[in-house]
């Protein structure tokens, strides 16, 4: 529904600023039905990114088609029907302060000439799916960061999108506000079936509600693929950094302070186990030691749930003896666990 072919996005240079490539040749398409997360750091071109889609930014080369069209082509009417068809939801909510909660999510509505009876058969179905039912005549500044966020996602839910784009729309929020809005952005994508594009830096955020992921990085998109195929394994050095602030991944600050990237005399290797899918309900962790024919350690582990799957991490340290550390990698290969050697320490 959403492609990018080839698509690079050059700022042009300004009086004492040279020209800019926020993007660079990305090919892309983006899952249908599916919740996507776009994740990079800050400057990697995300928002740059999104705006292509809903004709906010034009492409310098490439395409970005939206239903086999492509958005740099359209202007006028058919450019307000393409934003019509996909809604988009923001950090700071851009709420109109001197309009009601109804009067915001109508206006979509407004600019599209429609009836005054018309609108309010979708404004207030609209207001209880998203649990402001009673706020019809409230003002922005009465409201909550949550609730504000809500008449975002009811005004961008108003014109029927097939596409909902969301630029750091639980940033503002707490981390129980921002459960809630989760679950809305869920809600809504399973029952309306709508495609949800969602930018964040918070990676507890795609790690709860997206299913497919795309890493961008100085504009290029560096790993895509699904959430939890990624989160397992990701592959790029940036995914790898963003990731390891997750609860869960973090080490021990003890083993991290002792650990090195070569074994000194005396120390244990420390591996990362990873256990899911088929890994996840067999005894492997008891079976290691004997395996190996060393005592095994265990020094950290969570159990967790990564877009819906359960997974487990385990740490554990062994002897570095070099028929020990054999052993091991043949156990690994064998029972198919995922084992990621972080170093070594005493
Ligand atoms: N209108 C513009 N003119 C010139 N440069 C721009 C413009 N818009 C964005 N950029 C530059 O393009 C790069 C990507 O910007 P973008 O806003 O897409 O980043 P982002 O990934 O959304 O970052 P953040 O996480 O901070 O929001 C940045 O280096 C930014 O300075
Ligand atoms: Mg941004």
């Amino acid at each position: 529904m959403v492609v990018f072919e080839g698509v690079t996005k050059e700022f042009a240079p300004t009086p004492g600023k040279p020209a800019f490539k926020a993007l660079d040749a990305i090919d892309y398409t983006v899952p249908r039905k599916a919740i996507t997360g776009i994740i990079g750091r800050s400057g990697a071109g995300k928002s740059t990114l999104i705006r292509l889609v809903n004709g906010l930014e034009r492409p310098t080369t490439g395409r970005v088609l939206v239903d086999d069209t492509d958005v740099a082509s359209l202007s006028g009417s058919d450019l307000r029907a393409l934003r019509g068809s996909v809604g988009m939801i923001f950090q700071h909510f851009n709420l109109l302060s001197s309009r009601s909660v109804y009067d915001n999510i109508a206006m979509p509505l407004e600019i599209t000439g429609m009836h005054r009876t018309e609108i309010a058969k979708r404004v207030r179905p609209l207001m209880d799916l998203v649990g402001l039912g009673d706020k019809a005549g409230n003002y922005p500044a009465e409201l909550s960061g949550g609730q504000k966020q809500r008449v975002g996602i009811a005004r961008a839910l108003a014109t029927r999108p097939k596409l909902l784009l969301s630029d750091e729309a639980t940033s503002a929020l707490d981390p129980e506000t921002t459960a809630q809005i989760l679950d809305l952005l869920k809600t809504i994508n399973r029952d309306l079936g709508l495609t949800v594009l969602l930018i964040t830096h918070e990676m507890e955020v795609v790690k709860e509600v997206t299913s497919q992921v795309a890493v961008i990085d100085g504009g290029r998109i560096v790993e895509a693929g699904r959430t939890f195929d990624i989160f397992m394994a990701p592959s790029h050095p940036t995914t790898r950094t963003m990731l390891s602030g997750l609860s869960g991944s973090a080490l021990p600050n003890w083993v991290q302070r002792t650990m090195a990237d070569s074994p000194r005399p005396g120390d244990r290797v420390i591996t990362r186990l990873v256990f899911f899918g088929a890994t996840s309900n067999q005894p492997l962790v008891s079976r290691l030691g004997p395996a190996i024919g060393a005592d095994v350690n265990i020094i950290a582990g969570t159990i967790d749930e990564i877009a819906g799957e359960p997974c487990g991490t385990i740490v554990v340290s062994h002897s570095a003896d070099p028929t020990v550390v054999e052993r091991a990698s043949q156990f690994y290969r064998e029972t198919g666990l995922h084992a990621e050697v972080l170093g070594y320490g005493p």
